[in-house]
Order: structure tokens, then sequence, then C-alpha cells
């Protein structure tokens, strides 16, 4: 009765060496390949714990989609040997990268394959001092495939509309590249801000110059020990954030509305911590 595990686990590690796997960067010809890999891969989330009426992630079965990512972030393609057997998506700003997306073809699943990749995709940006990535509340196996390489929760990001996602990150070193609120000034891009919501201001209906959509916006007002700013708030932001939470905003911006300095989450990420 022993032995059929015994022979599971002299197959596993006979198949796979770390060596046996590489990262390529990915092209447009790849893209059919990787959104047939991502599909399956993906389909395969019904049995932990895929809700009936969500699918996969946006695009996970499109090819175009595959070719349309390389212009926004750095795709590559997971091999082994000379075989794709999955796909790598990051996006690095300087000393921060995020893994926006991985995936392993089902019929490699559980060699070693993605965390082989996650290694070597750390290894390629040694500059990056921060890593961060996002994984559905719903998902039973991301948490433990995460957590073994060394990614802690620190909170949940609420970007999807459908459900959030706890949000995960590995530091690697002890520099800080959050950037201090007392230090912001009108123009910053790309900006990792901390901080805890002190006030926030009671809704305001606006319209859309572009779409003419009704809108609501509130300002918040977000602290760190060197200072405050303005937060904007729009639509269900707005009950999401409480007075005494603490929140971090990754690739947020600065403007200046009414000489008044304000930051945005504009397409970055609005991360409540826990
Ligand atoms: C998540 C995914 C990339 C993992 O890739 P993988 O190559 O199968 O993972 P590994 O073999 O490196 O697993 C490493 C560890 O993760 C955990 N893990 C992986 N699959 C698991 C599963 N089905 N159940 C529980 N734990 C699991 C285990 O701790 C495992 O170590 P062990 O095999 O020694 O127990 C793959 O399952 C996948 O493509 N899933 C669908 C797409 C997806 O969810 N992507 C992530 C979106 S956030």
């Amino acid at each position: 009765m022993y032995g059929i595990p015994l022979m599971a686990i002299s197959v596993k590690v006979l198949v796979m060496k770390t060596s046996d796997i590489s990262l390529i960067e990915a092209s447009e010809i790849d893209s059919e390949q990787l959104a047939n890999i991502s599909k399956r891969a993906f389909e395969t989330d019904a049995e932990y714990g895929l809700p009936k009426n969500i699918q996969g992630p946006p695009g996970y079965d499109s090819p175009s989609f595959y070719t349309k990512i390389l212009r926004f972030m750095n795709s590559f393609c997971i091999m082994f040997n000379d075989e794709i057997v999955g796909g790598i998506m990051v996006n690095i700003k300087d000393k921060h990268g995020v893994i926006e997306r991985i995936f392993v073809d089902p019929n490699h699943m559980r060699k070693g394959i993605g965390s082989v990749a996650i290694r070597q995709v750390l290894e390629k940006y040694p500059e990056v001092v921060l890593w961060n990535l996002g994984t559905p509340e719903w998902n039973l196996r991301t948490q433990p495939f995460y957590e073994k390489l060394g990614f802690n929760q620190i909170g949940w990001e609420h970007s999807e509309e459908k459900f959030r996602g706890r949000w995960y990150e590995k530091r690697i070193g002890t520099e800080s590249i959050l950037t201090p609120i007392g230090t912001l000034k009108d123009g910053m891009r790309n900006l990792l801000i901390e901080g805890e919501i002190v006030e926030k201001s009671q809704p305001r209906m606006v319209r859309s110059k572009r779409t003419r959509e009704a809108l609501t916006v509130s300002n918040a007002g977000l602290t760190d020990n060197t200072g405050r700013v303005v937060l904007v708030l729009w639509g269900d932001q707005i009950k999401l954030l409480k007075i005494g939470g603490k929140i971090r905003v990754e690739e947020g911006y600065t403007t200046s509305y009414n000489g008044i300095l304000q930051l945005n989450i504009g397409y970055g990420r609005l991360i409540t911590l826990n």
C-alpha cells in the first residue's frame, strides 16, 4: 500500500531538474500557444474554489491579449527544455516589481516548474527590492504556492469589481522604496505611498468631462509620520476605506487642483493593509 506514493515521489524527481527550466522573452509568435496553455491552466481553477459565475482573469484565453500585453509588461515563456509549458508576466518600475500573471500547463503542474519560474524571474531583476503580486481570495491553490516561495500577505487589493484579492509581497534586503508623504510634489509618477486615512469628505456627484458619466468623488486625508496629503477616491473606493485604516497606493501620481496637492490612484492599485 505504500508503493504508489513512493513511485509518485521518484517520478517527480526524475521528470524535472531546475536546469531543465528556463525563461525566454515572449514575442507575438508565442501568443497562440500562451493563450492555449493559459486557458487550460486557468480552467483548472474550477477545482480550487473558482466561483461558478466567474471565468479566468482578463484575456486568459485570448491570443490577442497576450500580444497586446507585450507593449506594457515583460512577458516570458516558461520553457521545459525546448517546450513551452507556461507563461509569466511582470511589470517592473525601477526597484518595484509586480508579478502580474503566471500559469503552468496542467500536464506539467505540481512538478516545481512554477516555483522555479518565479525564482528565475526574481533573479532576472536584481535591482528590484520589493516584489508584489495578487491572487483572488477564493483561490485555494495559490496561497500555499506563494507562501512556500516566501511571499507574505500584507493586505487586500480591490481593483477587480467581482472579488477582492490577497496582496502579497516579498522584500529583497532592507531598503524601503516608499515615498514619504511629506516629500510629495506636483507631477510625481509611479509613487508607492503608505499611510493612514484620517478623514474623509462626504461624496459628491460629478460628471466625467470625457464620457459625461455620473461619478462619485471624495477627498480623504492620508498621513504618515512626515506629512499629510489629499487622496482622491472614486466610486467604490469611498465606501471601502475607513477612517483609521492603513492603506498603500501603488503606481500613484500627484496633481494640483485649485492649488491643493492631490494623490491619485488612476490605473495604479489601492491596497488596504492588514
Ligand atoms: C499556481 C501555479 C502557477 C503553480 O504552478 P506549479 O508548477 O504547479 O507549482 P509548483 O509545482 O512549483 O508548486 C509549489 C508548491 O505550491 C503549492 N501547490 C501547488 N499546487 C498546489 C495544489 N494543487 N494544491 C495545493 N498546493 C499546491 C505546494 O505547496 C507546492 O509544493 P509541493 O508540490 O512540494 O507540495 C499553477 O497551478 C497554475 O498555473 N495554476 C492556474 C493559474 C493560476 O492560478 N495562476 C496564478 C494566478 S494568481
